[in-house]
């Protein structure tokens, strides 16, 4: 908007102040705008005026909050662990396994650093393969193979391939689309005289059928990265990537990768983007990340380092994943922020209490008493590993660990806020005073980032008092509560944080689910949702756990999306979550929805988003019949009638599976509203109803 006259400028304003009562913050924004907009900027008796909007706004603003309680406007995030194959073989789309020959018996008794390769010789050829480790790439990486080629067979009458070589089928095929880009590298020293020629092919299991095909010529006897790009000339989901030297020498090889050339947000060293898309779909305010139990590590030996998972992959220290096979790191902590800011989510990074966890060594069968914690003389490193990360994150360019995060590609800080400390850990002296020292270093040194402390892994009990006190005691100003139960739980106690005192530590409710992915589990969580928006003055964040979970390679049952190499199945508490995440509000109305408060199976929320003014009203029945719930908007203007609505409703025992995904899913519709309506909640349902108003 423009004005021609500067002397009406005082008119203008007047009808932005009547307006402010409106739209506050919106408002403000437009009045500055109104003066940039008009080249002034510095009149006196303008910023009188602009002081006096601002004074009327900040009226109204607290006017409206008396009918409106602020509530977190991070209340719904995602927890991020690499369980079930989540990062590996899940949403890092790296194509190749054990792509740097690191995996060994320590994570699964079979394996060894040829596992998922294959050696072959086609053509009469005649050669060997050894696994080396006296001049890695990097310490961190030590495995590579070495490949002797003796002899390559071009026998009479054999017109097929010839050579020495590795073939790799992936995480059980890998996935290509006819016409599809491939980035594919590989580190070669070579040594022998000659350089050797790689002939680098995606093909069908059998070998028949060869879907891309490039050479690769080494060119130096020192370590040195071979690149090259294929197009798939058919689609299939179980092809394998083979590395065949053709001609005769000695060849060290490393870190063989293949990457779809489309990731989500293009991204090198990315994510599939279907999976990706799913979450950032859901726009969740955070995401916390690596973990779960892979944080804290079976053994101090195991504990999740942020350091050793930055910088190129060839340098990353690949580990033994907790739940039971090998994290490259890949996905590593540059990835987890990069895709937090693609996706407009904040970044929040759990960190060891210095102990690893209390279950390390399987000792959960005997009580969970496997917690160790570092030695008190490598302290001083451990917590400065801590201030490093805040560095890295926000530090600038010229800071020796902000320039690290710039070299990698992101010169501007990731705006990091949160930093969790622990998860769920045993509250035992060591890991108190550990505590103690890192989340007072935290303090000291960055007073602008919020930590979160740890309450053990259940609702109650002695870690979750002890966890509580010590993070009051300790003036923490959040602290991550865990727990995983039946469904009748989520509804006998959803007024648990009612009573939650106002002047401590408030909750991050960091990993809760039902057992179970049926339609009744879920709508028990929406139950329970509605009651942390009603309590959002107290309770901060909230993730469901875990996230992602791939068919045939979980470890735990309850989980929010499936997938497999090709598909996606998104759980019925997917689409409960989802419609949370995208239905926040920064204000909670008490009141607007009557139900029948003495029935626990029914419950409902009334949240705006004071950002684009939308009125958002969750209804949910967790009953086997349909429920009438009375709607009052009387207390808001200016409601748009024609309203969005989202319903997710069904069988409580539905579930959706690879074969029917769709049988549960959330189904928008427009709905007309007016300043009082009754709805008929359906049996077992949850109703989203999005009401605009005008500015
Ligand atoms: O979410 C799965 C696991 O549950 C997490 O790793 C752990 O923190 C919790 O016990």
């Amino acid at each position: 908007m423009t004005i021609s006259n500067p002397s009406e400028i005082k008119n203008d304003i007047q009808k932005y102040i009547l307006i402010c009562n409106d739209r506050e913050i919106y408002k403000m924004k437009k009045i500055k705008e109104l003066f940039v907009d008009n080249g002034v900027h510095n009149s006196p008796e303008v910023f009188i005026l602009v002081g006096l909007c601002l004074f009327i706004s900040a009226t109204a603003i607290a006017q409206k909050t008396q009918l409106g309680k602020k509530i977190s406007s991070d209340l719904f995030g995602l927890f991020f662990e690499d369980i079930n194959y989540a990062a590996d073989g899940g949403l890092y789309a790296e194509l190749v396994q054990n792509r740097s020959f690191e995996y060994n018996p320590t994570e699964q008794k079979e394996w060894n650093p040829l596992s998922f390769w294959e050696y072959f010789s086609p053509g009469y050829s005649i050669g060997r393969i050894s696994v080396e480790t006296t001049s890695p790439i990097h310490i961190n990486n030590p495995h590579y193979i070495v490949l002797d080629i003796e002899h390559v067979g071009h026998e009479v009458n054999y017109t097929g391939a010839a050579g020495v070589g590795i073939k790799n089928i992936g995480f059980g095929g890998m996935v290509i689309k006819a016409g599809e880009k491939f980035n594919f590298s590989l580190f070669a020293r070579q040594l022998s005289k000659e350089p050797i020629i790689i002939s680098v092919s995606l093909q069908s299991p059998s070998g028949k059928i060869k879907y891309a095909e490039n050479t690769i010529s080494t060119s130096s006897k020192q370590w040195k990265k071979y690149t090259s790009t294929f197009t798939a000339s058919e689609s299939s989901d179980s092809a394998s990537l083979v590395i065949l030297a053709t001609t005769k020498g000695k060849l060290a090889v490393d870190v063989i990768s293949l990457f779809p050339e489309k990731t989500f947000k293009n991204r090198s060293n990315g994510l599939r983007v279907d999976l990706a898309q799913m979450l950032a779909d859901m726009k969740p305010k955070f995401i916390r990340f690596p973990g779960g139990c892979l944080a804290h590590g079976d053994g101090l030996g195991n504990m999740y380092r942020w350091k050793n998972t930055i910088g190129p992959i060839e340098r990353r220290k690949e580990q033994r994943n907790l739940w039971g096979y090998n994290q490259t790191a890949g996905l590593g902590y540059y990835e987890f922020f990069q895709f937090c800011e693609d996706i407009g989510a904040k970044p929040l990074p759990v960190l060891p209490a210095a102990v690893c966890c209390q279950n390390s060594g399987g000792t959960w069968r005997i009580g969970g008493t496997g917690q160790k914690a570092l030695p008190m003389n490598e302290m001083k490193d451990y917590v400065q590993e801590v201030l490093d990360l805040i560095e890295w994150a926000n530090g600038s360019a010229a800071s020796p660990w902000g320039a690290k995060r710039a070299a990698a590609g992101h010169p501007k800080p990731f705006n990091l806020q949160y930093i969790g400390i622990g998860n769920e850990d045993k509250i035992t002296p060591e890991f108190e005073e550990r505590f103690k020292m890192i989340s007072k270093a935290v303090k000291m040194k960055h007073p602008e980032i919020i930590v979160i402390g740890t309450a053990g892994p259940f609702h109650s009990g002695e870690d979750f008092n002890k966890g509580w006190k010590l993070s009051n005691d300790l003036k923490i100003p959040i602290v991550d509560e865990h727990y995983y139960t039946n469904p009748e739980w989520f509804l006998s106690n959803q007024h648990r944080y009612d009573t939650y005192p106002r002047n401590a530590a408030k909750v991050y409710l960091g990993e809760y689910a039902s057992w179970g992915n049926k339609l009744w589990n879920a709508i028990a969580e929406a139950v329970y949702m509605t009651s942390l928006e009603r309590n959002g003055d107290v309770v901060a964040l909230t993730s469901y756990a875990p996230l992602l979970a791939k068919k045939g390679f979980t470890q735990w049952k309850t989980d929010m999306i499936f997938f497999d190499n090709n598909s996606i199945c998104p759980t019925p508490n997917y689409y409960v979550q989802k419609m949370f995440s995208t239905n926040q509000g920064d204000l909670y109305f008490d009141n607007v929805i009557a139900k029948n408060d003495k029935d626990s199976t029914q419950a409902a929320s009334c949240v705006q988003d004071s950002k684009t003014g939308d009125i958002i009203l969750k209804l949910v029945n967790a009953g086997k019949q349909p429920a009438p719930m009375n709607v009052s908007m009387a207390g808001f203007e200016n409601i748009i009638e024609d309203a969005e609505r989202t319903v997710i409703t069904g069988n409580a025992d539905a579930e959706n599976t690879f074969e029917n995904p769709k049988n549960v899913v959330s189904v928008k519709s427009t709905f007309k509203v007016s300043s009082k309506f009754e709805y008929e909640t359906p049996a077992m349902s949850l109703t989203v109803i999005r009401i605009k108003t005008k500015k």
